[in-house]
């Protein structure tokens, strides 16, 4: 236990690599998978949003790392961006595709990657992520940052309080000295300490898909090699009006559970499948009744709801 620092204990710099591997393996900045233009479709409102903050970020690294203006304005380089909205929107994906769009290495991090069962090492592992970013020149992504965000606590009563508040705090200290770009996605945009709203150049809002975005979202998850039963433009304009507030991942979650109704419709492997509009009808029906249950019942606990959609892949 003599290395563990109290929460209290004065901010170090964090100097010796962790020595816990598990946390080394979360460190790992990546070569991003995805661009915006090839794998993120957004409603205009959100997509314009991103744009107007890209615009600025492209900028950016011309004019600080191209053109070295980094070696006399260092604090330049920096800018900090909050994708908020509903579950499922395409927050995590935009956040891995920004890294694509800007030719940066991506350092995704959830709370399950930042949380430590001992006293004081959140904090440090949130050191260890800038320290990390910084090296690779990654974008420095957060993910589900609710908790990481929230109000420092005042009345702390319990070490588990404490722990929060140190790793709040931490992450402001970082933040302030941090050049690079860092970016939090969250579900909710209220209950954010005042301190961080303010740091945060960009908050982008993502919205639910309107129809012309639901439409391409089915497109992109109707491959090509699906076999089909109706005309393919039946199916995205049927699919997509029938969809109206479902979220990306949703869409996602209907074509998985489409997908085996026609395979068991034609008696496959005996018979030839091919997917319908009905299938697709049917398959959004579940998903809608699931937001119906879910929703309607007031006594239904948010942690179990929560479990139970993430269970369901609608969360
Ligand atoms: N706007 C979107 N564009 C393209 N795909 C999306 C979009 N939103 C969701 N998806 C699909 O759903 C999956 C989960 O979305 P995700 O980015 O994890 O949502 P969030 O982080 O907002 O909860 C994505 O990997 C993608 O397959
Ligand atoms: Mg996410």
């Amino acid at each position: 236990m003599t290395d563990l620092p109290h929460q209290n204990a004065p901010q170090r710099p964090y100097t010796t690599a962790p020595a816990r591997t598990e946390e080394n393996a979360a460190l790992i900045a990546r070569t991003p998978r995805f661009t915006l233009e090839q794998d993120v479709i957004l409603s205009d409102v959100t997509r314009t949003a991103l744009n107007e903050c890209l615009a600025r970020l492209r900028f950016h690294h011309t004019i600080y790392q191209q053109w070295d203006f980094a070696r006399v304005d260092p604090m330049g380089m920096t800018a900090i961006l909050n994708f908020y909205g509903a579950p499922g929107t395409g927050k995590t994906l935009c956040a891995e595709a920004l890294a694509g769009q800007l030719g940066m290495p991506f350092l995704s991090l959830g709370i399950a990657e930042l949380e430590s069962k001992f006293m004081g090492e959140t904090a440090k592992n949130i050191q260890a992520a800038f320290a990390q970013a910084k090296q690779s020149g990654a974008l420095l992504f957060f993910d589900e940052a609710d908790t990481l965000l929230g109000k420092r606590l005042s009345s702390v009563t319990q070490g588990v309080d404490n722990e929060v508040n140190a790793m709040r705090s931490t992450l402001l200290i970082e933040l302030e000295r941090y050049e690079g770009i860092v970016v939090f996605a969250t579900n909710f945009a209220r209950n954010y300490d005042e301190a961080f709203r303010s740091r945060i150049g960009y908050h982008v809002e993502f919205t639910l898909p309107d129809s012309a975005a639901r439409r391409q979202l089915w497109e992109k998850f109707l491959v090509e090699k699906i076999p089909l039963a109706d005309a393919r433009d039946v199916l995205l304009d049927g699919a997509s009006e029938l969809s109206e507030g479902l979220a990306g991942r949703e869409i996602r979650t209907c074509m998985r559970l489409a997908l085996p109704k026609a395979l068991l419709a034609a008696g496959y492997p005996a018979g030839e499948p091919a997917l319908s509009l009905d299938h697709l009808r049917q398959a959004i029906a579940q998903v809608q009744a699931t937001h119906h249950t879910i929703a309607s019942r007031p006594d239904f606990p948010t942690a179990e709801a929560h479990t139970a959609k993430k269970l369901l892949g609608i969360q």
